[in-house]
């Protein structure tokens, strides 16, 4: 398979300046431009042209990398109005929701566009993504982030709480306050057998979503929370770091099933033969 990876960087692509102190910088490259950082400034000119991975020297004679950005990293550098999601999260998602090639998914509330990028790169090539929010401002920073990321391929739609959604998905992604309220055209816009998943904050949010669930006739209800620790490992004295991420968002996933059968009517009592029920003797 041909690979879409440039060899070398070209202009338009973003680079990952990373400095020897770990810092990091998303960079699109321009000619004629410089970016500065606490460690000295790099020309843009420097830097295309270059292959990927070299190293060179800012104007302070101190390293920079030159890295191919990652999904991960374009995500956690998107220009943020909302909480985002966390990679670690993500990933999960994406595995609980099933998303592969082809896949038909919907995001509500897709606030700074940072799990919409994850979901488009999880379904292409050949899916889709139906982007909703309630609030344009969002849809534009999203629809202004997926493209910075090189995303221009998801249907982003203006929405209120409860309208309809499009049908037919394979799986649904919330990350909004009170997705209880959404069940309804959740479930209608599922397909059978089709997966929900929601990002939620708090222990209440979750337990209400998980009753909606329940009674909205969704199975596999499960609710997970993912801690990531920092292992420092160095000779004779690895050890966890000091700080973590405490908190981030509690995972829920559902599948949605069918109501049960309705139960079957109890068969009529046949009817009585006239003179009553017929003995040994009658016969
Ligand atoms: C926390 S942000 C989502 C962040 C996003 N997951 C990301 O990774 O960047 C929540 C978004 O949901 C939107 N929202 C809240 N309730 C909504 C609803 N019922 N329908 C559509 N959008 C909603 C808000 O406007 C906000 O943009």
């Amino acid at each position: 398979m041909e690979s879409r990876l440039t060899d070398t960087i070209q202009p338009g692509e973003q680079v990952l300046f990373t400095l020897e102190d770990g810092k990091t910088f998303l960079v699109r490259m321009e000619a004629g431009k410089r970016h500065s950082t606490h460690r000295g400034s790099v020309d843009h000119d420097d830097v295309i042209g270059r292959e990927w991975g070299d190293v060179l020297v800012s104007t302070s004679d101190r390293p920079v990398a030159l890295i191919r950005p990652r999904g991960i990293d374009r995500m956690m550098k998107v220009h943020r109005r909302t909480n985002i999601m966390y990679p670690k999260d993500v990933a999960y998602l994406i595995a609980e929701m099933d998303l592969q090639s082809g896949s038909r998914v919907i995001e509500i509330g897709c606030g700074s566009g940072s799990m919409t990028q994850a979901l488009s790169r999880a379904v292409a090539p050949g899916g889709q993504v139906i982007s909703y929010d309630r609030r344009p401002e969002f849809l534009e920073l999203a629809r202004d982030n997926c493209a910075a990321a090189g995303i221009t391929e998801v249907d982003f739609r203006l929405r209120e709480a409860r309208d309809p959604l499009e049908p037919g998905m394979d799986a649904i992604f919330t990350d909004v306050p009170e997705p209880w309220a959404e069940m309804e055209v959740i479930r209608e816009a599922l397909n059978g057998s089709g997966r929900y998943a929601a990002g939620i904050p708090t222990f209440n949010q979750a337990e209400k979503l998980a009753i909606a669930l329940d009674h909205h006739g969704f199975a596999q209800i499960e609710t997970v929370e993912i801690l990531q620790r920092t292992i420092l490992a160095r000779g004779g004295k690895t050890r966890p770091a000091h700080r973590m991420i405490g908190h981030t968002q509690l995972l829920t996933t559902a599948v949605k099933v069918a109501p049960p059968p309705e139960p079957e009517p109890e068969p009529e009592a046949a009817a009585e033969p006239e003179g009553g029920t017929p003995t040994p003797d009658d016969e």
